[in-house]
């Protein structure tokens, strides 16, 4: 896998800067309403929903959070990613907190009920799925969405087990959740994409 440098190269030179979310990132927003508390006004940072994107890359969906209305915190391991984040806020005019850090780090964690919501696209290390379903709050959302096996059929790229979701692997991983949204695309490309609430 890419190291953090190998990154910063990529989102130096452009390669992987993306702006417009996922398209199944945006079927979250009709899932929003099922928040405890969305749609509660508050002025206090501390009380409004915390989001955040993980392995954020140049934040695409980070921002698209904050323009809702999160507070949220964007995780990458390369400064670069960060840089574009940031650009990209400033930009919109939005708050997000960036965060330099090694997600497969022994010694990461995402504490215990801090988030509303958790987004993952385009990455995956298995030993962080109790870290992500620790970290989220009881009727709080996740939504991931990465390469499955049948990738390997349409690309080069990722190429190892390790790298990517075997068939309904996600819904294992997400068990005891409430699946409200989950997607297999087989043709073209191969990915898997859930969004499950915390029950
Ligand atoms: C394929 S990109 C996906 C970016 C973003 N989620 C998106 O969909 O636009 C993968 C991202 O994971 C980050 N990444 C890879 N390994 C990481 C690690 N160990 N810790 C933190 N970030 C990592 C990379 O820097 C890169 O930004």
């Amino acid at each position: 896998m890419a190291t953090a440098s190998e990154w910063d190269e990529r989102f130096r030179k452009g390669d992987s800067i993306l702006t417009e979310p996922d398209s199944f990132f945006l079927k979250l927003r009709s899932c929003y309403p099922l928040l405890p508390h969305w749609g509660v006004p508050t002025e206090d940072p501390l009380k409004r929903l915390q989001a955040l994107d993980l392995a954020c890359g140049s934040g695409r969906h980070a921002i698209n959070l904050a323009q809702v209305g999160f507070e949220t915190t964007a995780i990458d391991f390369s400064k670069q990613a960060l840089t574009c984040v940031r650009r990209s806020a400033i930009h919109q005019g939005v708050t997000v907190d960036c965060r330099l850090e090694d997600v497969e780090a022994v010694d990461f964690g995402l504490g215990r009920e801090s988030y509303d919501l958790v987004a993952v696209f385009f990455f995956l290390h298995r030993p962080l799925f109790p870290v992500l379903r620790r970290c989220l709050r009881p009727g709080g959302l996740v939504i991931y969405k990465t390469y499955t096996t049948k990738q390997f059929r349409h690309a080069e790229w990722p190429r190892q087990r390790v790298h990517v979701l075997e068939p309904n692997e996600l819904l294992c991983l997400f068990e005891g959740f409430r699946v409200l949204r989950y997607e297999e695309e087989w043709e073209g490309r191969g990915t898997a994409a859930l969004i499950a609430q915390k029950i």
